[in-house]
């Protein structure tokens, strides 16, 4: 019985890519949505540690900003991987790690395109990614950037994440930062 529950969808998906042969290949077939499960919201707050000081920072800049506009940092290319953790202290559980890079990419004030992806590492979401990509404008309280995908857990993800400095040592250049994300997905 269970045997032919596991065979049945299976058989589904072969007719839809029979189907699919006379439109010109077996390339790509329709599936129906209905395959998917209930959509859900989860939230998820982390604390996302860009450490540039000491013996093993987690963020590099590899790319230094461009002379004329290095008061915004414009130009300039950070590659990271930050530990996320579930707390404000570094010590607290780590959760994840924030992997990507942030550019300098405005002239005129300080905004950074960041471009990563919050690997999870704990529960039922090892392994699972979401993707975000925005402009975060790293001196005003709250930024706002887009949740562009995931994997895993998150596949077909969308959504936010709302950034809050935490706090930012002027003289190190390390800082912590609040995410709280805002994620649709399957
Ligand atoms: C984290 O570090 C602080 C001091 O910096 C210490 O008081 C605290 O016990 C540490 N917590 C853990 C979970 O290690
Ligand atoms: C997460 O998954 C990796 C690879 O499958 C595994 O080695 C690791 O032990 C897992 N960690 C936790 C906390 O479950």
């Amino acid at each position: 019985m269970s045997k032919l529950i596991l065979i049945l969808p299976a058989q589904i998906l072969l007719l839809a890519i029979f189907a699919s042969a006379e439109d010109g290949g077996y390339f790509a077939s329709t599936m129906n949505p209905k395959r998917l499960q209930k959509e859900k919201l989860t939230h998820l707050r982390v604390y996302w540690h860009d450490i540039r000081s000491g013996q093993n920072p987690s963020s590099i800049m590899i790319q230094p900003p461009v002379k004329k506009y290095s008061s915004t940092y414009f130009g300039s290319i950070t590659m990271i991987d930050n530990a996320l953790t579930s707390d404000v202290p570094i010590n607290s559980t780590v959760v994840g790690r924030a992997q990507g890079f942030y550019a300098g990419a405005s002239q005129h004030e300080t905004s950074f395109l960041m471009a990563m992806n919050f690997a999870f590492k704990t529960g039922k979401y090892n392994g699972s990614t979401i993707t975000i990509l925005g402009r975060n404008t790293v001196l005003s309280e709250v930024r706002e950037m887009p949740v562009v995908g995931g994997s895993g857990i998150f596949r077909f993800a969308r959504g936010y994440v709302e950034a809050r400095t935490k706090s930012f040592d002027l003289k190190l250049g390390d800082a912590n930062v609040e995410y709280n994300c805002f994620v649709l997905h399957y």
